[in-house]
């Protein structure tokens, strides 16, 4: 089929026939591993055509009505190959358990946009499959998508949302943004202060940093251990890795004012901080004293239970935007740097990384942090998340490290996708759907050698003016479909791209997330909320540009 989004590595079409369509009898023949994706197509595409989808009887051969899932290490890890024929129906076979929930994803755009709906659908609205064969499997082992639920929190159901959103196109990586300047939201019972003053503040800026409107209600909420249990369940149930990040030395004012000790001290009156209500890099930085250290191993003590090693075999520790000022201004920092032998600030940021990737590598995690945490020398082991551009990353691989090129420039999609006077408190630079298309995760100067250390991908979704689910909603796609398409898909020649060729499949491809109720960017016609005005929850004006 030609509008399937990520676009597949090879179809080959039969056009006898009109295909296979589910009907109540319809059963699921799931082989061993394959439990996952016969509980989600039950409960996820069973209900949307309204099917039970009932498992076949042990000893049960494939028939005409029947979808059979098995795993065949054979293929790679999260490939996989999706048959349609006349006798045997459905055959969905993976490399692993995630290949065939990837080829069940295909198998729900086969059927056409109503087969995303959350109701069941008249019969007659989905279509037939045609009989086919597909061979597929991703580019990279890291697809992902960060969300900063610190500058704005996402209430637990819509965060679950997300992850499906994540599942439908073949992204496996939650890159999860949980504490900054603005707000702390996971739970640690033993510094329960954290989220009890920690993950609210009293008013925000609207707009970027520089703008002078302020929204004066309160903002905040949490994640109890509870609700983080669930969300990594789920998660795991979709075949998604949950990347928790705790943003450390920089980004921790919410923390730092919930407990002033761990901020510099003897350079500021810590205990005056609260939760900072405005955007930006923020000089308020951790004090790298053993109390601080001691901090958070308590906290990554308590998140390592939450996040097993299994579904999170990668920790993020932030590292980025750390302000060194209080730390030249800090006798106890300076007498840190002279004790250790260090030579400068950076490299006492270095050493404050390395020693939570010592305490995470003897725990069985690897670190992952943002490129500034290549300063000052990187700790052995740890990935980085490359932001400022590709240098980091190109960096970083060619000294044997692992890289997810994720540069602000291409992939940041907070910055708005239009130039247009309709865009909403725009913020930042103009990057298209086009524009994320065309994004290479892997530069050309990479040696082979290099280019195998770049484990994939992601889009960042920082919050600061995405107040709510229909704004993330709105920068987030289509944007997302297309990093999708960068991170599955095989170039179709080396540095080559066919936007036109996308254009045309995203299409159907809108129709999908109509379906699934998204409030993405249309490619022309009115924008969300001159449709359902008001769903923004804010005028739209905001303050100009702020590049
Ligand atoms: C970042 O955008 N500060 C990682």
């Amino acid at each position: 089929m030609d509008n399937l989004v990520p676009a597949p590595v090879r179809v080959g079409r039969n056009d006898q026939g009109t295909g296979f369509l589910p009907d109540h009898s319809t059963t699921l023949l799931a082989g061993p591993g394959t439990g996952t994706t016969e509980r989600w197509l039950r409960s996820a595409l069973g209900a949307s055509l309204g099917l039970p989808l009932a498992p076949a009887r042990p000893g049960d051969e494939a028939t005409g009505n029947t979808v059979e899932l098995r795993v065949d290490p054979a293929l790679a890890p999260e490939a996989y190959q999706l048959t349609v024929a006349p006798g045997t129906g459905v055959r969905i076979t993976g490399g692993d358990p995630a290949g065939v929930f990837w080829g069940a994803q295909t198998l729900r755009q086969l059927l056409g946009p109503e087969a995303f709906r959350r109701a069941p659908v008249a019969s007659g609205q989905v279509r037939p499959v045609p009989f086919l064969e597909i061979e597929d499997a991703p580019r990279f082992g890291w697809r992902g998508m960060m969300l900063d639920v610190a500058r704005h929190f996402m209430r637990k159901d819509d965060v679950l949302r997300y992850l499906d959103l994540l599942a439908a196109h073949k992204l496996n990586v939650f890159h999860f943004h949980l504490t900054d300047d603005q707000g702390w939201r996971v739970e640690i019972k033993r510094h329960p202060r954290l989220t009890e003053t920690a993950s609210w503040r009293a008013r925000s800026k609207y707009g970027h940093r520089a703008s002078e409107l302020w929204d004066e209600t309160p903002h905040g909420g949490f994640y109890t251990q509870d609700d983080i249990r669930e969300i990594v369940a789920y998660a795991a149930a979709r075949h998604i890795r949950v990347v928790p990040e705790i943003d450390i030395p920089g980004h921790s004012q919410a923390a730092i004012s919930a407990y002033p000790e761990l901020g510099n001290t003897d350079v500021i009156d810590t205990s005056t901080l609260s939760v900072w209500d405005t955007w930006g890099i923020n000089p308020n930085v951790l004090a790298p004293t053993d109390t601080t250290l001691r901090f958070f191993e308590g906290v990554f003590e308590e998140l390592l239970e939450l996040f097993p090693a299994d579904t999170s075999p990668f920790i993020h520790i932030g590292g980025d935007e750390c302000l060194k000022d209080q730390w030249k201004a800090s006798p106890a920092a300076q007498a840190r740097i002279a004790e250790l032998g260090l030579r400068d600030e950076d490299e006492l940021q270095s050493w404050f990384i390395r020693h939570f990737d010592t305490w995470l590598t003897a725990r069985g995690r690897r670190l992952i942090g943002w490129d500034e945490i290549l300063e000052g020398g990187l700790a052995e082991g740890a990935a980085i998340s490359s932001w400022r551009g590709y240098a980091g990353g190109v960096a970083a691989a060619e000294a044997g490290h692992d890289v997810v090129m994720c540069p602000e420039q291409q992939v940041y999609l907070d910055h708005r996708q239009d130039g247009g006077p309709d865009e909403p408190m725009p913020i930042g630079y103009v990057r298209t759907l086009e524009d994320v298309y065309r994004f290479e995760p892997v530069p050309p100067q990479l040696s082979e050698e290099a280019a195998a250390h770049v484990i994939g991908t992601q889009a960042n979704v920082w919050t600061e003016v995405m107040q709510n689910r229909a704004r993330v909603d709105y920068q987030v796609f289509p944007r997302l479909a297309a990093l999708a398409e960068v991170a599955w898909s095989p170039l179709p020649a080396p540095g080559e791209r066919d936007f036109a060729g996308f254009e045309r499949r995203m299409s159907e491809h809108y129709a999908r997330l109509d379906a699934l109720g998204v409030d993405y960017r249309p490619p022309g016609g009115p924008l969300p909320w001159q449709r359902r005005p008001g769903i923004l929850g804010r005028p739209i004006e905001g303050p100009p540009p702020n590049v």
